[in-house]
């Protein structure tokens, strides 16, 4: 028997529940989100990125028809400071084709018939030069686009236009010729879908845009994960170094082992959640690098700092607070000014501050957290301060994080839990005893992790059997977000994501049905409720629909006697959605109607999640 009164008043719970994990992992930003079709396009990419890389990486010198010339890396008289390395293109002799080429980010997906922006900065270093041609070829070289861009001059200058392709292929080369002999030096060399998500200037693949929106994530929390403290003071992510012009940005390396091109930078995450309708939940560091650059980080890395030094922190502290006034200040603060002039006047809202990521808790974190805290929550009382406590949900620095929220009652803290299917079904109950007076609880990262760590509706449905428990906890559970979102298909670092892509398709998981099909019917009130199964039942207050998400995680199917007091003030047709094996194919929701009565008879289908929805 499934039993709930509908008409019941209800426990308060937070909106904001169901949220989303940004991380540039898996190539989920550039190569991925970010809709950047050219790799390495300001000639940034080092040995430091990954073993063997240079600034050439992605890069060829083209020679065509007794065309003769090299291409070299230079850094004497930069685009910007931030962005010192820049290519020199030397054409020797006046004939045939001198240039370089471009295959993408594991190969180069163009549509026939889109547009395609095509941008670089040039500057003639020596000699006449020439007209610039771009061409995007297909991998046997038959020409798919062409633009004629004027003679570079002796400053560097932005040339643009655009490139509409006559096919589709996914192994296009992007080609820059130079026409006259020179030396001719190239940065910024860009080419980008005209068609982006909310047509954005610097903006998001489409597809997997869409994808994530599906999901009506209640928050963002970007940009990661690891990749915000790094794995040494050089690559910890400073937000002030990805706003502004895109070739300003002081790129660097990725922890997982390539670049950040930080083109999809903070300016871009905060209007992604507006265009999403999601709450920034962005995460700064504690000013400690990767478990504090412990011992298996020091192994890799070398003894690097640690963290930053003392006498630096009352800076970075600063740093910290100019974000929240780069996100909330007026138009004519300093840092408001600079959204302003990135073309958002308006306020961005933010409610939430992440402080570290899942850091080892040692002295030295622990210094620093609370400097950073104590300066944010007394310029700012309104900002909702997320602490971290560690990687695991038990251990010592899950104990040492909690002594210190408990001290500085800090708002709100992250935990994180990557753990077996069953490991979720045994800890059911794990909320319902926190201390609902100490510190709120953002589970900022889990998954289920099956045999393999494949992705299975087994771990979807554990995961779906503990947002029943998350939701009945969501007094103090106040947010909750998968981890992590993307993977590029061959090319990941970690497994599973929620979502999977190449550059042409996006794969949907289990995982991802269970989450959009919660977050799709999420509720501010709690309803109390009876049954054997994991269930919990939600109202939303605004619409007055009530939800009901049920899962049956055993083999056998289970027939259920619903009791659903009240349900004469709905609508006699419940719709349902119900996530199950599928004799043709992966595991979709499926959509179907159930008539109300005072008892329904409903058969819950063995490994499913059902999720019912009243409306009035
Ligand atoms: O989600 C992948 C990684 O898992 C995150 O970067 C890190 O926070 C955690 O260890």
């Amino acid at each position: 028997v499934v039993s709930v009164d509908l008409g019941q008043e209800g426990k308060p719970i937070s909106a904001d529940l169901h949220g989303i994990f940004f991380e540039d992992l898996n190539f989920a930003a550039d190569g991925g989100l970010y809709a950047e079709l050219v790799e390495n396009r300001s000639f940034e990419f080092s040995s430091a990125d990954r073993r063997g890389w240079d600034a050439l990486t992605g890069w060829k010198l083209v020679e065509r028809d007794g065309g003769r010339g090299e291409v070299v890396v230079e850094a004497n008289q930069p685009l910007h400071s931030n962005n010192p390395h820049y290519a020199v293109l030397g054409v020797v002799n006046g004939e045939g084709e001198v240039g370089v080429e471009n295959g993408g980010y594991h190969g180069l997906a163009v549509t026939e018939g889109d547009a395609y922006d095509f941008s670089v900065f040039a500057r003639q270093v020596a000699g006449a030069g020439g007209p610039l041609v771009v061409l995007l070829e297909s991998a046997a070289g038959d020409e798919l686009a062409r633009l004629e861009l004027a003679a570079p001059s002796g400053a560097w200058t932005k040339l643009s236009g655009e490139l509409a392709p006559n096919a589709t292929v996914d192994d296009a080369r992007l080609v820059v010729l130079s026409r006259g002999v020179g030396r001719v030096a190239l940065d910024m060399i860009s080419l980008f879908p005209r068609d982006t998500f909310h047509g954005r200037k610097n903006g998001l693949r489409k597809d997997l845009a869409q994808a994530i929106a599906d999901l009506e994530p209640k928050f963002v929390r970007f940009p990661g994960g690891c990749l915000v403290h790094g794995d040494g003071l050089d690559n910890m992510y400073r937000w002030q170094d990805t706003i502004g012009p895109v070739h300003e940005r002081r790129s660097q390396r990725n922890i997982w082992r390539y670049h950040q091109s930080l083109g999809l930078g903070y300016f871009e995450y905060f209007q992604f959640c507006e265009d999403i309708g999601a709450k920034p939940v962005p995460v700064v560091p504690a000013g400690v690098c990767c478990q504090n650059a412990g011992a298996s980080v020091t192994r890799k890395w070398g003894q690097g700092q640690r963290g930053i030094p003392l006498d630096e922190m009352p800076a970075y502290t600063e740093e910290v607070l100019d974000l929240i006034e780069f996100a909330n200040g007026p138009a004519d603060s300093r840092w408001g000014a600079k959204r302003a002039a990135m073309g958002h006047p308006e306020p961005f809202g933010l409610e939430y501050l992440g402080v570290g990521n899942e850091d080892h808790i040692t002295p030295e974190f622990e210094e620093r957290f609370r400097q950073i805290h104590d300066a944010v929550t007394a310029a700012h009382p309104e900002i909702v301060v997320i602490g971290t406590v560690g990687p695991a949900p038990d251990g010592p620095d899950y104990e040492e994080g909690w002594r210190i929220a408990n001290q500085l009652k800090v708002a709100m803290v992250d935990e994180h839990y990557y753990r077996p299917p069953n490991w979720f079904h045994d800890n059911l109950q794990r909320y319902d005893s926190y201390d609902r007076a100490r510190s709120a609880v953002y589970l900022g990262e889990y998954a289920a992790h099956d045999d393999r760590r494949r992705r299975t509706l087994r771990a979807a449905l554990a995961e779906a059997a503990y947002l029943t428990h998350l939701e009945r906890n969501a007094d103090i559970v106040r947010l909750a977000s998968y981890a992590p979102l993307l993977g590029k298909i061959g090319h990941t670092q970690w497994d599973p994501n929620l979502i999977y892509f190449t550059n042409r398709e996006v794969r949907l998981t289990p995982s991802y049905h269970v989450q959009r099909m919660f977050s799709n019917t999420s509720g501010d009130i709690y309803l109390a409720c009876e049954s054997e199964l994991p269930l919990s039942v939600v109202r939303d207050s605004g619409s007055g629909q009530v939800f009901l998400k049920l899962v049956n995680a055993t083999d056998a199917d289970r027939r259920l006697s619903l009791e659903l007091a009240g349900w004469e003030t709905f609508a006699s047709a419940a719709r349902v959605k119900t996530l199950a094996p599928a004799a043709d194919g992966p595991p979709l929701p499926r959509e179907s109607t159930l008539d109300l009565s005072d008892a329904i008879d409903y058969t819950a289908p063995a490994s499913s999640l059902t999720v019912i929805e009243l409306s009035r």
